[in-house]
């Protein structure tokens, strides 16, 4: 009895000590449309991910890390609230979960009422920056500086394109408040040869903030939210033709490099170590869009859209030199609804306690390498179609990719 309550109190003393007012820097990686058989530490055969793998053998790697929802803006408003779409509102309410591309839903966005992580953390003195894609609404009342972010360098949803049938939409490209272009106009992609820059343009934002804020003092948010991997996928001309996957595969190698930089430049201006920095990705890849502009959710069934493996089941890395086992691989069943728990513990913070948060906290996982039984939850729309707890899975409905069937059943 007495040993084992001691070792009860170590491993939480452990905990606190490591966490305990050190305030670390927090960076989500978030990719778009990235699959879980994209990595080639996760199995991806031609091995173009050295710098992810990398990550990966500095970090821990989670193999059963889900998202909340199987779209890009419901899984985003997950990460971003703790809560899964249909406690935050931000699902589809339609069968088919289709995600809100239609003018109608264009004018809706993030309700006031939730709580977004940069909220909260500006409550223990971070400074927050998205940089990318934030897609949770296009009016300026859903604007991500209405929601906490101190600073943003994006786009409120950059990717009309092919689906909507509109050759140059006039997207805007945000600076904080300012709108400094339209995407297709200022910011360009060539749809023939899938040429552009922003990967780079991302990548410069990111070690601009990271240098102006890394040894400020102040800890920092950053929420690097790319999307060269969703369709219309695109590359910088350095990286076109590189890859033996494509330009897919180009857009995958550009990001590796630039995720090679950003955790580069945390190690030569000397904050790794007070930087907590999570990589994954907003949905599986969209089997839709493969072969040349959507990725791999190998070995799972299916992918975007779905509520099978391949839609929900996503990479996940977790990088903290000095604080994290190097090399661990954890079987711990997590979801991105959990990296704001976490990210609040880290930051000195307690969740909410007025609303339902799905989101745990992983930091014993992280720090302690303890396991949580927790269920996975998998909704398409507002609609369960799935449970996983421990090594099982029920599935009440199952639905294939249906992107197909709905072109030729439903006009937009
Ligand atoms: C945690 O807090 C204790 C007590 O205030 C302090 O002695 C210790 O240095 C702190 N640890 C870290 C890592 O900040
Ligand atoms: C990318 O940047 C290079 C160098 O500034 C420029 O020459 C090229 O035209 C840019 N490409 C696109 C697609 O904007």
């Amino acid at each position: 009895m007495f040993p084992a309550f001691s070792l009860v109190v170590l491993c939480f003393l452990g905990t606190v000590l490591a966490t305990n007012g050190t305030r670390p820097n927090i960076i989500l990686l978030l990719m778009d449309d990235m699959g879980w058989g994209d990595i080639g530490v996760f199995g991806e055969p031609s091995k173009e991910t050295p710098n992810i793998d990398q990550m990966a053998s500095e970090g821990i790697l989670f193999p059963d890390f889900y998202t909340a929802n199987p779209l890009c803006s419901p899984s985003r408003a997950s990460l971003l609230t703790g809560r899964l779409p249909i406690r935050n509102g931000f699902y589809t309410t339609n069968d088919h979960a289709r995600n809100a591309y239609t003018p109608q839903e264009i004018l809706g966005g993030i309700p006031d009422s939730e709580v977004l992580l940069p909220e909260l953390l500006k409550k223990a003195g971070y400074i927050n920056k998205i940089i990318g894609k934030w897609h949770l609404g296009h009016r300026r009342k859903y604007h991500p500086l209405s929601h906490g972010f101190d600073e943003w360098f994006g786009s409120p949803n950059c990717h009309f394109g092919p689906y909507d049938n509109v050759e140059r939409p006039n997207i805007p490209v945000y600076k904080d408040w300012e709108m400094i272009g339209r995407y297709y106009e200022d910011i360009y992609i060539n749809h023939k040869t899938g040429e552009s820059n922003l990967t780079q343009i991302y990548l410069q934002e990111a070690i601009k903030f990271i240098n102006k804020y890394g040894n400020s003092g102040q800890p920092f948010f950053m929420y690097w939210a790319i999307d060269a991997t969703h369709a219309p996928v695109y590359a910088s001309s350095s990286f076109l033709g590189t890859s033996r996957r494509g330009l897919y595969g180009d857009a995958v190698r550009e990001i590796d490099f630039s995720i090679g930089k950003i955790l580069d430049v945390l190690k030569t201006t000397g904050i790794a170590k007070d930087t907590f920095v999570f990589f994954t990705s907003d949905n599986g890849a969209a089997l839709i869009s493969a072969p040349n502009q959507g990725g791999s959710n190998s070995p799972f069934l299916c992918g975007k859209q779905t509520t099978f493996e391949g839609g929900m089941r996503v990479p996940g890395i977790a990088w903290w030199p000095g604080h994290l086992a190097a090399g661990r691989v954890s079987y711990q069943i997590a979801n991105v609804m959990d990296l704001f728990t976490t990210s609040l513990v880290l930051a000195g913070l307690d969740p909410p306690v007025d609303r339902e948060i799905d989101g745990i906290d992983l930091t014993p996982v992280i720090l302690d390498g303890k396991e949580i039984e927790r269920p996975i939850f998998y909704y398409r729309g507002n609609e369960l179609m799935a449970v996983r707890l421990g090594q099982y899975k029920a599935h009440y409905w199952t639905w294939s990719n249906s992107w197909e069937e709905l072109s030729q059943n439903i006009k937009y």
